[in-house]
């Protein structure tokens, strides 16, 4: 895992567009794995105005997101499409058709997953998953004890996830229990991943993800396995990280490398 500690969401958020900027740029017709809630928003206001103003383009490129709630239509107001056509989809040139999201209100959720890895493969896998994590650890809506080796499906959610997006839910309203997610082996077979963190309130999840033990009760310590993840945080969701130093040394090291020999290779392909 590459750890990059940021001192504040803004320099984090210009960071995670460098990157995703960089795979569009050189694969035009990428495909990227989206997140919702509130962490990606920063890299998503970034990749708007580098299209609005540099001409970014997102015209070839396909997009599948991780997750979405079961039981609300993608009409409503909370729902994840919701979500990305209002912070992202609406705002960039990129084709409707090539942005998918699980169907939340299928007649048959239990259908929903193995539809929606078929399409994953039919695009030829994803080149770049972008993830945030959970207070509990999740990535995507794979919860605590979710299987290292799962797929598409649908999962209940905890009373801490419930508990932590019923801000978004008027107290009257119907919350989902239960959520569409692709799985940690989906998310595993990225070729690239960047998960991004910023706050106190994740500095636990981040500490176990990175430096706990690999998990199934941290569903996010499942990046350990990953070969190419870059983990971008702030200050305050690394806080609670033993070896910050070391981190900082790495980079350190690792930009000499680059700089004697060759460029990132970073990209995914
Ligand atoms: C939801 C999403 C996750 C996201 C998490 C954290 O549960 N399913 O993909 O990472 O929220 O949300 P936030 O970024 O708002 O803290």
């Amino acid at each position: 895992m590459e750890v990059l500690i940021f001192s504040d969401a803004q320099s984090l958020a210009c960071k995670s567009a460098d990157l995703v900027e960089s795979q569009i740029k050189a694969f035009p017709d990428s495909v990227i794995g989206l997140a919702t809630g509130s962490t990606p928003l920063g890299l998503y206001k970034e990749l708007i105005l580098r299209h609005q103003r540099n001409g970014l383009s997102f015209e070839k490129a396909k997009t599948f997101n991780l997750d979405e709630y079961v039981g609300i239509p993608a009409s409503h107001p909370q729902s994840y499409r919701t979500f990305m056509d209002e912070h992202l989809f609406n705002k960039i040139n990129i084709d409707q058709s090539n942005t998918q999201v699980p169907d939340g209100m299928s007649e048959n959720p239990l259908k929903v997953g193995p539809a929606y890895e078929k399409m994953i493969e039919e695009a030829g896998g994803i080149d770049l998953q972008v993830l945030g994590v959970g207070t509990d650890g999740h990535i995507g809506f794979n919860e605590p004890t979710s299987s290292l080796g799962s797929i598409t499906r649908v999962k209940t959610l905890t009373q801490q996830t419930i508990e932590d997006n019923s801000r978004f839910f008027n107290s009257d309203e119907f919350q989902p229990k239960l959520a569409i997610t692709m799985g940690i082996k989906t998310i595993l077979d990225a070729r690239r991943i960047l998960l991004l963190a910023h706050g106190e309130n994740k500095a636990d999840a981040v500490r176990d993800m990175i430096e706990g033990p690999l998990a199934a009760f941290c569903p996010a310590s499942a990046l350990q396995l990953h070969q190419r993840t870059t983990i971008l945080i702030d200050k305050a969701a690394a806080s609670k990280l033993a070896l910050k130093g070391y981190y900082k040394f790495v980079g350190e090291m690792q930009d000499e490398l680059l700089r004697k020999h060759r460029p990132s290779d970073w990209i995914s392909r």
